[in-house]
């Protein structure tokens, strides 16, 4: 990748002429199904450019209560577009068509905002990194198109999605008008996430990328390693949702942990310790002692008193993985421990 980066032609995409960017965006459209698309530096910006580019201030955008769009992006919901968020909650990650019905204001009633944009998110992080069905999609479209709203997929992890449930990227996302993507998680790229839909869409989100900020110069640099990630890094997603199975059932035998680890999930292992375990208590930083500790071997993990998480990448080998176990084991009092 590394290579790959030193060697990229570059041009000012701020002009529109550099000729890796370029690549990159007519590839992933093609890869996606759509129209056009735009590199920008993180899925954060992909996300609120999806939101800005199709919505107007005091608009209503329904979307999963525990999606990353709600929680995650620092209120650029509120802070850029000026929209208020109708957060539905549900355990799997899929949107409820019939909350979808009961949620949408159609703007005739001047107390309520109107409807404008329904958001999901795939694979979906805050449920357990599962994969969402691509039939949701169909049945949230089915309700949304025709009262008018648009749709956009957060697919930070849609290559997770995809080689998990063996579907194309492309069908997952064909519901919707605006598709994020990222290269720097699971595809192992430094930076850089690409937002695909329609031209009018992609146009508009053009500017506000310029607007927010977003307009980088020789990015041919950077977005060479996501060329590279698109060659080589997608098939192996595999090997990190196996490593991340693996890792599951070990945490299920130890003492006191409760891996959520089902069979949609993928690359990402939420787990608890029973309420009470030491280790869950939280140091000086605010993070369960047990981040700390396997911090001290080697394994780094994030999370709160009530739920952490693991990752499986393309720096885990089955060697790491091992390594993660034994420090598992001997800090959660498993045989070897
Ligand atoms: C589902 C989802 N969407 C968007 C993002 C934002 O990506 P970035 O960190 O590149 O802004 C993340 C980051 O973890 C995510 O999990």
């Amino acid at each position: 990748m590394r290579d790959a980066m030193s060697a990229a032609p570059v041009g000012d995409d701020v002009f529109g002429d550099d000729p890796t960017v370029n690549e990159l965006q007519h590839r992933v459209a093609a890869l996606l199904g759509k129209a056009a698309a735009l590199y920008v530096p993180s899925g954060t910006m992909a996300n609120q450019l999806a939101l800005r580019c199709q919505t107007q201030h005091g608009d209503e955008v329904i979307l999963h209560a525990k999606s990353h769009i709600y929680n995650y992006e620092s209120a650029g919901a509120a802070a850029l577009s000026g929209v208020q968020a109708r957060p539905l909650d549900s355990s799997d990650g899929a949107l409820d068509p019939a909350a979808i019905i009961a949620a949408v204001h159609d703007g005739a009633d001047p107390h309520l905002a109107p409807t404008r944009l329904v958001c999901t998110e795939n694979t979906h992080n805050g449920c357990g990194g599962v994969v969402v069905p691509a039939q949701n999609a169909a049945a949230i479209g089915a309700v949304a198109r025709p009262r008018g709203l648009r749709m956009h997929l957060d697919g930070a992890r849609l290559f997770n999605a995809a080689v998990a449930s063996g579907s194309a990227p492309s069908a997952l996302a064909a519901e919707f008008d605006t598709v994020s993507v990222c290269f720097s998680k699971g595809l192992g790229a430094p930076i850089g996430s690409v937002l695909a839909g329609d031209a009018v869409a992609l146009s508009r989100a053009h500017r506000f990328r310029k607007m927010f900020g977003g307009g980088m110069r020789q990015a041919g640099v950077v977005a060479a390693a996501a060329l590279f990630a698109l060659d080589h890094n997608v098939q192996r997603l595999a090997d990190d949702h196996r490593r991340a199975r693996t890792l599951a059932d070990e945490l299920a035998a130890l003492p006191d942990v409760q891996p959520h680890y089902g069979p949609a999930s993928t690359n990402l292992v939420y787990f608890s310790l029973s309420p009470g375990h030491p280790l869950a208590e939280p140091d000086d930083r605010g993070a369960p002692r047990l981040v700390a500790r396997l911090a001290a071997r080697g394994v780094l993990i994030t999370g709160s008193p009530s739920r952490l998480r693991a990752v499986t990448h393309l720096d885990v080998d089955d060697d790491a993985l091992g390594h993660a176990v034994a420090a598992f084991r001997a800090e959660l009092g498993g045989v070897g421990g």
